[in-house]
């Protein structure tokens, strides 16, 4: 069986992370996310997989190529300009034969796969949509079904009155091929405006599966950091990568961690990380491969990617800081900021409350208390 993973688009609401790295490509625990993805699908028996890419599309190629070292077989292929999610599908149905799963590249969940496949066939269903329940649904888009299962409507963002479900797309679908013929070529075309409607009105067998496996959705800044939290307090199945050094700390390689440094788990260290004497390094927290954590720093809650140096004295509580940022003495950076790629902040800086910084921004001392 095929799946074709969505990668196409431009992540927009995760920027500036997303400025040198797709979404689907940014470290999650460590691990470019698709990796983890394509590995599960591994595991789960599926070894071939289409990606759609769009945006950035070099970036998958260089690291995926064509999956041999996954022990897949990966396609790449690119639109010409955004197609949308089902126009995207649409550019690939000259590789899809028989049931396909199609996937957002941006969801993480531990969602059955075998489960929804085995709905999908006893239904005899032409499109079969992942449905996970929210807990306010005024903010969705929602999926109405009747008690077999069958997708009765589709109601965007109701007003409370008007609420009848808590269900909403999850972002996994199995298709049949030909249910494509619906999709108009060469266009932009979206699941949930265009395929979605269409399908109703035809008939055609399409069923919701609900499921209360984990989900979220990666692409903002608080569910991206959200995420990690849930995956480091075990809030869904993940099997962590290295080996556990002590109390639920988990570490890649080699690390230097100076024995007057303090490291309380549920924490995730890459390789050739080096934490000074006085650090304290508090979970849920990540730090990327190659990163120094300078002395009397303090961390909490924070995800770090590869090669950032933190100077003395500084305090990182939930954040997020990209590639290879160097931070000087006694900065704040708190509360939701997320700084970019390749970021020189000179001492005493102080960063708050979501700020965001693009990638290659100096800043001189005490140039920002936000
Ligand atoms: P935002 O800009 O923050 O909304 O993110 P996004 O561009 O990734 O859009 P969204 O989260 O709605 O997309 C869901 C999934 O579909 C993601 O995995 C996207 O990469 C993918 N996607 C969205 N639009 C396209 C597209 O035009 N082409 C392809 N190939 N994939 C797309």
């Amino acid at each position: 069986m095929k799946a074709v993973i969505l990668v196409g688009g431009q992540g927009s609401r995760l920027r500036p992370l997303t400025c040198n790295t797709p979404k689907p490509m940014i470290p999650l625990v460590n691990q470019p996310f698709l990796e983890w993805m394509l590995l599960r699908l591994r595991d789960q028996g599926i070894n071939e997989v289409v990606l759609a890419v769009q945006y950035l599309a070099d970036r998958f190629r260089d690291a995926l190529g064509d999956g041999s070292h996954l022990e897949m077989k990966i396609h790449i292929v690119e639109e010409p300009e955004p197609r949308g999610t089902a126009g995207a599908v649409k550019n690939v149905e000259h590789l899809l034969d028989g049931s396909t799963f199609i996937f957002n590249g941006d969801v993480m969940t531990d969602l059955d796969l075998r489960a929804m496949l085995d709905y999908h066939r006893e239904n005899k269903s032409k499109l079969t949509i992942s449905l996970t329940p929210v807990e306010d649904p005024t903010q969705f888009g929602l999926v109405e079904t009747e008690s077999d299962g069958r997708v009765r409507r589709f109601l965007e963002k109701p007003r409370e009155v008007d609420i009848t479900t808590n269900l909403i797309n999850a972002g996994t679908y199995i298709i049949e091929p030909e249910i494509f013929r619906y999709v108009p070529p060469d266009q932009f075309y979206m699941f949930e405006r265009g395929l979605f409607p269409v399908v109703l009105q035809t008939g055609d067998p399409m069923f919701g599966f609900p499921s209360r496996a984990y989900w979220t959705d990666i692409g903002k800044p608080q569910t991206y950091l959200d995420v990690h939290h849930d995956i480091l307090i075990g809030k869904m199945n993940y099997r962590f990568r290295g080996k556990e050094i002590a109390n639920r700390v988990w570490l890649e390689g080699d690390a230097d961690i100076h024995p007057q440094a303090q490291v309380v788990g549920p924490v995730v260290l890459g390789h050739g990380v080096k934490i000074a004497r006085g650090a304290r390094v508090i979970g849920p927290t990540v730090i990327g491969a190659g990163s120094q954590i300078g002395p009397d720093t303090s961390l909490e809650g924070a995800v770090l990617w590869e090669n950032n140096q933190i100077g003395e004295g500084s305090v990182l509580r939930n954040c997020v800081l990209g590639r290879a940022n160097q931070i000087g003495e006694h900065c704040h950076i708190i509360d939701g900021a997320i700084v970019s790629d390749g970021c020189r902040f000179g001492p005493e800086n102080r960063l708050e409350r979501s700020i965001r910084i693009w990638p290659g921004t100096t800043l001189n001392e005490r140039a920002i208390s936000f």
